[in-house]
């Protein structure tokens, strides 16, 4: 180092020290014009604006259901126990980072056109600086506002900003500081990062970006060099493409041919192919995966095959019943007569892939802050295969000849009882298909 930079950089390091602060320590510490507009970003980087505008990213406070689950469930919990407030001001921390530095809290509603708005920003992610904690959890990121944008490519130029490469733009860590979250109660409700540093895939360096961010040749500004670009479409869950065919599924029968007083063996093998962390992941409270298989036999009559129980501890929760389950959302509304609503309304006996979050009571919660324990963890892990099996046998009115048996992986972003209950727009809990597959056997007399 030459004379000049060593101060400088001494200056710096001394400057930073006194401003960078993470997670919660960084509540208030800011105000909202420190930051650039995603508007202002847009006349150069064209593209990458429009892709963030369609992505969820942009969408964290102002998308229908997150309004709802935090103005009329958080919001109304923490007034009713305080000691809840400090947690429910840090949803904002992940969901509109600004106003969680700006000390805006609560945000004022979404209609009111305020910047905690603008979400997951551009000028928010380009002035992170470093992530801390291992593994990051609860906006842990480092965000020092200015001119100076970072990003994961050295030796660029821009007239707007100073653009620096930094090495936290390589790793997920960027991505795990919101993606990975611990509440009030020391409670892991969200762990998408470490489930992929657990998995195959951070092993051989296939990270978040690869298949969050792919990149394709173009301009990443309107007077850049053409090159490979990251592709800012982060698509997830609200996005029918990204979940279509995640998990591959395929099916076989013991036997081809079944007595009609006999049992048909019936395997399904379902296999993550494509993420790279548990299905589900994130949001686990909402989130439902779930296998229905069914039958039609030659005279059109349908049945409903349950799925063999496997015995394993918490079981119960992972086959489709018609119990009541979510009463602690009595709480934030006011009613302490609160029974709940039907646990997920899929057919009785479906296999569930999914973990319970559940409350104080042990009842199933959707009200992640509110967890105190977390049930069996049945998901599908990355490139994990699961086997069920179906030991159905034939029904007395069976038509004598060929049945068909179909199985279909079905996925729901927020179970559908709790989505009516709050008056959720119905296309959070539509059904997306994520697969399906038939097989035949023939029934013999
Ligand atoms: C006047 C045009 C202009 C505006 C406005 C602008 N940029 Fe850029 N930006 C560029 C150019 C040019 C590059 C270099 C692109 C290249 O050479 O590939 C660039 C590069 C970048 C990079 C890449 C850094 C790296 O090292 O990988 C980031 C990140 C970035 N800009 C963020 C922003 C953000 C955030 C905003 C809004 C707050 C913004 N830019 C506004 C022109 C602009
Ligand atoms: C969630 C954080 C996040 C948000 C929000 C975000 N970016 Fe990025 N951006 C990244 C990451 C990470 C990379 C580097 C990806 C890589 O190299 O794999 C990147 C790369 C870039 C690049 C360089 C692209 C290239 O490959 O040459 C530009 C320019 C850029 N972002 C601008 C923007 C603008 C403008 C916005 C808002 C419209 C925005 N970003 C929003 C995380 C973000
Ligand atoms: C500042 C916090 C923050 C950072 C950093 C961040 N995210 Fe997110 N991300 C969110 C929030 C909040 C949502 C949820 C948006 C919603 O549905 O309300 C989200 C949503 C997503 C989704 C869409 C999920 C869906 O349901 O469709 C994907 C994919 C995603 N993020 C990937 C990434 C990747 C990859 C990175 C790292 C480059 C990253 N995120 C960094 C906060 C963050
Ligand atoms: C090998 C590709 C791959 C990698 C690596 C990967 N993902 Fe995903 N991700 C997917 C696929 C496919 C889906 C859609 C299926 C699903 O929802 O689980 C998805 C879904 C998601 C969702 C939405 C989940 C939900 O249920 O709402 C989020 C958020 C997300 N990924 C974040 C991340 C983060 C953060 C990382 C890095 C720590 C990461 N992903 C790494 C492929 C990948
Ligand atoms: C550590 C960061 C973080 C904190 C804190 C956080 N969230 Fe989130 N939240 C996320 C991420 C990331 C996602 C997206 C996960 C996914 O797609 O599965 C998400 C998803 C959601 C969703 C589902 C969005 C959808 O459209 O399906 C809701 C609702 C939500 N959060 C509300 C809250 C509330 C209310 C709080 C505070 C009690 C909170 N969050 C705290 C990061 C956070």
């Amino acid at each position: 180092m030459n004379k000049i930079i060593v101060p400088i950089f001494i200056l710096s390091a001394v400057l930073f020290c006194g401003q960078s602060r993470s997670g919660e320590d960084a509540k208030g510490s800011r105000s909202y014009s420190d930051y650039e507009k995603p508007k202002s970003c847009a006349s150069c980087h064209t593209s990458i604006y429009r892709q963030w505008r369609q992505a969820m990213m942009s969408q964290s406070f102002t998308h229908h259901w997150d309004e709802i689950e935090y103005f009329d469930l958080a919001v109304e919990h923490a007034k009713k126990d305080p000691s809840m407030k400090e947690a429910v001001d840090g949803c904002n921390g992940c969901h509109a980072p600004l106003a969680y530095l700006a000390g805006d809290l609560p945000p004022p509603r979404p209609a009111e056109g305020s910047r905690a708005n603008e979400g997951v920003s551009c000028d928010l992610c380009h002035t992170i600086i470093d992530v801390e904690g291992d593994p990051p959890v609860n906006y842990s990121w480092v965000s020092v506002p200015g001119r100076t944008k970072y990003g994961s490519k050295p030796g660029l130029e821009s007239p707007h900003h100073i653009t620096e490469y930094n090495e936290i733009f390589t790793r997920t860590e960027l991505c795990g500081s919101c993606h990975n979250e611990k509440n009030p109660f020391g409670i892991w409700v969200k762990s998408t990062q470490i489930e992929w540093r657990e998995g195959p895939y951070s092993k051989e360096g296939v990270k978040c970006f690869d298949c969050h961010m792919p990149k394709a040749k173009g301009r990443s500004a309107k007077m850049a060099e053409e090159g490979m670009v990251a592709q800012h479409i982060f698509l997830g869950a609200h996005s029918p493409a990204k979940l279509r065919g995640a998990i591959e599924i395929s099916m076989h029968t013991l036997e081809p041919e079944v007595p009609y007083d006999g049992t048909a063996v019936i395997k399904v093998e379902l296999f993550n192919a494509k993420a790279g962390h548990k299905v589900p992941t994130g949001s686990v409270e909402d989130r439902i995966l779930w296998l229905e298989l069914a039958a039609v036999d030659q005279d059109g009559r349908k049945y409903n095959i349950p799925v063999d129980r496997k015995g394993f501890e918490g079981e119960e929760y992972t086959i489709g019943s018609d119990e009541l389950a979510y009463r602690d959302m009595g709480i934030p509304l006011g009613d302490t007569d609160f029974e709940g609503v039907p646990r997920e309304e899929v057919p009785i006996g479906s296999r569930i892939f999914r973990m319970p979050y559940l409350d104080e009571n042990g009842i199933m919660t959707i009200m992640q802050w509110n967890t105190r324990k977390l049930g069996v963890d049945y998901r599908i892990g990355p490139r994990e295969t699961v086997i069920e099996t179906y030991s159905w046998t034939m029904p007395e009115d069976i038509a004598f000849g060929k049945v068909t048996i179909t199985a279909t992986l079905n996925y729901r972003k927020l179970v559908k009882p709790v989505a009516e209950f709050l008056n959720v727009p119905a296309d959070e809990s539509e059904i997306d298909m994520i697969n399906q597959t038939s097989t035949e056997i023939v029934v013999y007399d």
